[in-house]
């Protein structure tokens, strides 16, 4: 499936352009490009055109005919403001200063876009954390590579007792799919800091508008003044692991490493950590779930109708060739109707990337200036003031514990964990802690019986 293409590797994420391998034929464009309010172009394959309508445009945005997988290497931009080591974060109340990121030594930190080894020291002493959080991590065995097809016991098990997100789209209570009030679009950007990230930052300070960050730790070590940019300008930065795998397809070892390290990563350049979480890919189910429950990570996915309408631009696929600007604006315009549609009652979050300056020319010069334009207008926020709690709160340190309880006090106390689900359903502590000595059926009829719901898409 789509969603499960390997990240592509270090060299070429990072803004080497030279690999440039065409999946398709060239498309002709036949779209308009700036400024342009519709347009239309053939893709091959599939044999179709694709359609769609902007309110407006960006009148800088790079033409859409240049948005394609063989154009050149834009010029990189400096990030427009900066902040010097020991500075006061003003978004936040009661943050430390600044660390200084010269100071961080690449070498002290797992390897570029590797999965991170489980015998360090540091990962070694976070299994022993996540061993006495109290929490039991469910028995479900590791995933092979290739999701769904590739598993097709876990596939049957992924509505039941797995959760198995990236399979069927299962929802659990503690995941974050959506923001409760319709209209509200929880903006969120994966896979940087990247080499275009300040032109995407650029663009959203001009615009006074905020996202959610989902750094990969691993690209923090290379771009730490950029994450510090983010975070001092009042975006929130949460944790998209460290090298980007495919989290079911791990030992709970390698997850609790993959977790830990970005963690540390980002508290040694911001000097706070990280509540939330995104999968790669939206790989999740419940053992990943209760691993990042114990260490205090709440996972924030992307909105999913049905399996035809999910809120995924596709913008990743733009750098590869393995679609056009054309069909990512299409299937930004069919999000567009399906978040105001009259039968969807919420507000919505969906998937767009900062690691490659196509994803970011589409960002720009296209979805967030027509989003802009919408009427009825989006109120367009980082994920953690979509659902209604204070950007202190997407920080551990900062969090207001007293109206938030984190995810493993709130268990090893025994109340009910205050974590936010914004789908409404009841939300109880005990839904994750599906113990081993409970049998998969009766760990169901334990979660249903404790008010909350698997929703099944
Ligand atoms: C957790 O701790 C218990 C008791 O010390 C031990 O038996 C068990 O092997 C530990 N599990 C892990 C994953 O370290
Ligand atoms: C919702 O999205 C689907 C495909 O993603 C599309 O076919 C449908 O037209 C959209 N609905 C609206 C009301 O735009
Ligand atoms: C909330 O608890 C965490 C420990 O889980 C602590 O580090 C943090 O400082 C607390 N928040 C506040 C605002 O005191
Ligand atoms: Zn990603």
């Amino acid at each position: 499936m789509k969603s499960v293409v390997a990240l592509l590797p270090p060299a070429f994420a990072l803004g080497a352009q030279a690999y440039n391998i065409a999946l398709y034929p060239r498309q002709s464009q036949s779209a308009s490009g700036a400024g342009g309010a519709s347009g239309s172009a053939a893709a091959n394959p599939p044999a179709s055109s694709f359609s769609f309508t902007l309110a407006a445009t960006n009148p800088t945005a790079v033409p859409l005919a240049s948005i394609i997988s063989n154009a050149p290497s834009q010029a990189t931009h400096a990030l427009s403001t900066t902040f010097a080591p020991g500075t006061n974060p003003t978004v936040v109340s009661n943050a430390p200063a600044l660390p200084n990121p010269s100071l961080l030594a690449p070498s002290n930190y797992p390897a570029l876009d590797k999965v991170v080894p489980t015998d360090s020291p540091e990962v070694q002493q976070w299994i022993q954390q996540v061993n006495s959080s109290g929490i039991t991590i469910p028995n479900i065995a590791v995933n092979q590579p290739g999701g769904c097809p590739a598993n097709l016991e876990a596939a049957a098990d992924a509505d039941k007792s797995r959760c198995w997100w990236s399979c069927t789209g299962c929802v659990a209570p503690t995941d974050i799919v959506d923001c409760p009030e319709k209209l509200t679009w929880g903006l969120t950007y994966d896979d940087g800091p990247s080499l275009y990230t300040p032109d995407l930052l650029s663009f959203l300070e001009e615009k006074n508008l905020k996202s959610t960050f989902f750094v990969v730790g691993s690209r923090v070590i290379s771009f730490p003044a950029i994450l510090q940019a983010e975070y001092m300008s009042g975006h929130q930065i949460a944790v998209h692991t460290w090298s980007h795998p495919s989290l079911t397809t791990l030992t709970n070892e390698q997850i609790i490493g993959e977790l830990g390290w970005s963690k540390k990563v980002i508290k040694d350049v911001l000097g706070v950590t990280p509540t939330h979480f995104r999968p790669p890919f939206g790989d999740i189910d419940n053992r990943v779930r209760a691993i990042a429950k114990a260490m205090d990570l709440t996972p924030v996915i992307w909105t999913r109708i049905s399996p035809q309408a999910t809120f995924d631009t596709d913008d990743f696929d733009l750098h590869s060739g393995a679609t056009t600007a054309s069909h990512v604006l299409q299937n930004w315009n069919f999000i567009e109707g399906n978040a105001t549609s009259s039968s969807f009652n919420t507000g919505f979050i969906l998937l767009e990337h900062d690691l490659f300056q196509e994803s970011v020319d589409i960002a720009t010069g296209y979805i967030l200036p027509d989003a802009l334009a919408h009427n009825p207008s989006f109120k367009i926020e980082p994920v953690i003031q979509c659902i209604n709690q204070p950007l202190n709160n997407a920080y551990l340190e900062l969090n207001d514990n007293s109206t938030n309880p984190p995810p493993v006090s709130a268990s090893s106390v025994g109340i009910g964990s205050a974590t936010p689900s914004s789908s409404g359903s009841g939300n109880t502590g005990a839904a994750l802690s599906l113990t081993p000595a409970v049998g998969p059926m009766l760990a169901l009829a334990v979660t249903l019986l404790a008010g909350t719901s698997l929703l099944l898409l």
